[in-house]
């Protein structure tokens, strides 16, 4: 998926699940997200939105619709460069015959929840509530990754001991096939050598500015980590799971990554990398609030 330009949600007719989630994404979103829209695939005439939409939000204490009335998606609406995100699967496979366009997906599969959002239309109260949850949580997963996207991931910054060496080379030829800019910052050889001068390296370039991120690499992790995180503004995560590389950017807003080439093989090292790549910070409160308190 290259750079997204627009974004427009799709439900069955426009009336309450789309034009909730563009709600969320107005309220949620800042202002150098794409242009977000929401349409029905089936829309037989323009009427005002459910008016539970504004009810809910309103009772949830978030911001109004600005929707109109329903309005069904149309060859016009579509840019060279939209997200179509569908509630369900079947709405995605309508959408991709009928526009010819594979930059549909369903909101799910989006966001890596991979559950389609089920109109609540007729159903008691609760099932309004729970759908009402999963399109918050949803919308937001999918800012996530729309500035993921977006965003690309930066500079780089590489650095290893002579423990991690080897690691380090198969990380290089990781980000070259996935064309991610980096910088090594040595070692350049397995030559025995000192970690720490590598790993202030790496953690000076990411807390000056000149790279996004930072990976580091030495036997077990260990001694890089401890090195980096004495560096003011680093955040350095030792992971050896998908979940802990995950967790530590939506949590931690970890800014290094930190393993040991002694304690994982490259296949899930690399997979610990693109995790921990594309996985922004959940920009929740309360992760906010605990990072503020780590001082320097
Ligand atoms: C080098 O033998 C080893 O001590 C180093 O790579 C690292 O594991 C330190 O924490």
């Amino acid at each position: 998926m290259t750079h997204i330009d627009k974004v427009i949600f799709v439900c069955s007719n426009n009336s309450f699940l789309s034009p909730l989630a563009e709600a969320f994404y107005r309220s949620y979103g800042s202002d150098d997200l794409p242009e977000c829209i929401s349409r029905g695939m089936v829309v037989l005439f323009p009427e005002p939105i459910n008016p539970k939409v504004n009810m809910m939000l309103v009772a949830k204490g978030e911001e109004l619709s600005k929707h109109g009335n329903t309005v069904e998606l149309s060859e016009e609406d579509l840019t060279d460069y939209t997200c179509i995100l569908t509630m369900t699967l079947s709405e995605k496979v309508k959408v991709m015959e009928k526009f010819k366009t594979a930059r549909v997906f369903t909101i799910g599969e989006f966001t890596k929840e991979a559950t389609d959002i089920l109109d609540p239309y007729g159903k008691e109260d609760e099932v309004y509530e729970e759908v009402f949850d999963a399109v918050l949580k949803n919308v937001k997963a999918c800012i996530r990754r729309i500035k993921t996207i977006n965003g690309g991931v930066g500079m780089i910054a590489l650095g290893s001991d002579h423990g991690g060496y080897e690691l380090k080379q198969d990380i290089i030829a990781y980000l070259e096939e996935n064309n991610i800019a980096y910088n090594d910052y040595g070692c350049y050889d397995s030559a025995s050598c000192d970690y720490p001068i590598y790993a202030k390296a790496v953690a000076n370039a990411v807390a000056g500015g000149e790279c996004t991120k930072g990976i580091i690499i030495c036997g077990t992790g260990i001694g890089v980590s401890i090195t980096a995180n004495k560096v003011p503004g680093i955040r350095a995560a030792l992971c050896h799971d998908t979940f802990s590389a995950e967790a530590t950017r939506l949590h931690n807003d970890a800014n290094v990554l930190t393993m040991g080439a002694r304690v994982v093989g490259p296949g899930l090292a690399l997979k610990i990398v693109e995790t921990f790549l594309n996985t922004e910070f959940s920009e929740d409160e309360r992760h906010i609030r605990r990072i503020s308190m780590i001082e320097d």
